[in-house]
């Protein structure tokens, strides 16, 4: 018998992992179509879809190709879409007044998308990156951003939203206490049951590259985000954000980037058991696309495990671009 069996010496792991009926047994977790989030991004115009150099596989779509792909990801069982827009240059000001145009690019993804295909969770960005010249996520002021005023800004960006029929809002700018705002303003509304998936452990990353390209953002990028984004060296300020967003009102929070967090993950899941998402962000997809594309690696197999992680570290749910290809493998 082999040594250094721990407290249950007559254990032999070999024999549960015997066959697939014993592997199937003894599974502790499961990876579903139901876990999936799909971001996309939209851009202006008809049938017009650009490829995303650094995410090879991911288009910008024009809204009427955006609608025809949430209606596939509907019948995929996918439950959630997630909208970028890739804003029109000549619309970015310092004030980012677009954000909160009811008829902006997003706001009419998301009529679009609601109206065609109704069973797909709409859920939204809620920053101002994409709607100024500086590609910060909020309003800035002598070189600084201004958290307060951007606070307002994002009530209005995310009543806009609200309006325009989203399900889920998704506010990612890391501003001090827009969640207990964004709550108070929609509950003013009559948006009582309106969700709210808090970015609420997001790390200053450079794992956004590729992101930033899609939505045209990295040229534009002035500085870093790292006087609103979280150090990757710290844990417990993660903790201390994600329980304050719970208490200022999120329903869902959000770890990201994904797998280089995938600490967090586990403690935020054991310590608040609140709905808990990872983001696979763009340059988590990128390496894996860049890999396969060499041939070394087995992409697929490389996609389905990195998710198989986020679900073991006890995540509910992930946000990947590689929504649809995954359903396709689980649905068959
Ligand atoms: C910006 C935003 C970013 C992402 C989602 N929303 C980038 C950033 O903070 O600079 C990144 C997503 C990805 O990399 O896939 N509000």
């Amino acid at each position: 018998m082999p040594a250094n069996q721990g407290p249950f010496p007559r254990t032999r792991f070999r024999r549960t992992r015997s066959d697939a009926a014993l592997r199937n047994l003894t599974r502790e977790t499961e990876l579903s179509v139901h876990d999936l989030i799909w971001p996309v991004f939209v851009r202006d115009g008809t049938s017009e879809r650009d490829a995303v150099a650094s995410m090879p596989g991911v288009y910008r779509l024009s809204i009427d190709l955006l609608v025809k792909a949430a209606k596939e990801a509907q019948g995929l069982g996918i439950p959630a879409i997630c909208i970028f827009p890739y804003t029109d240059p000549a619309l970015k000001t310092a004030l980012c007044e677009e954000a909160w145009n009811p008829d902006n690019l997003a706001n009419r993804a998301i009529r679009a998308i609601k109206d065609a295909a109704p069973d797909i969770a709409v859920m939204t960005d809620i920053a101002l990156d994409p709607y100024n010249a500086h590609g910060h996520d909020g309003i800035v002021r002598d070189g600084i951003i201004a958290n307060d005023e951007t606070v307002e800004a994002l009530v209005k960006m995310a009543q806009a939203q609200a309006r325009a029929g989203a399900d889920i809002l998704g506010p990612s700018d890391m501003m001090d206490g827009r969640i207990g705002a964004l709550r108070d303003a929609l509950e003013a509304e009559g948006y009582v049951n309106l969700t709210i998936m808090s970015y609420a452990a997001k790390y200053a990353s450079a794992f956004y590259g590729p992101f930033r390209d899609a939505v045209g953002a990295s040229g534009a990028l002035k500085g870093d985000k790292k006087t609103y984004q979280i150090d990757p060296l710290n844990r417990q300020e993660a903790l201390r954000c994600v329980e304050r967003d719970l208490r200022e009102g999120a329903d869902m929070v959000m770890i990201k980037p994904g797998l280089p967090y995938l600490d967090i993950c586990r403690e935020v899941k054991e310590r608040f058991g609140a709905p808990t998402y990872a983001y696979q962000v763009s340059g988590e997809y990128a390496m894996i696309k860049a890999a396969a594309a060499n041939g070394w690696l087995d992409g697929e197999q490389v996609m389905l495990e990195s998710l198989m992680g986020f679900r073991r570290a006890g995540c509910d749910g992930v946000l990947t671009y590689f929504a649809p290809r995954v359903a396709r493998i689980l649905n068959a």
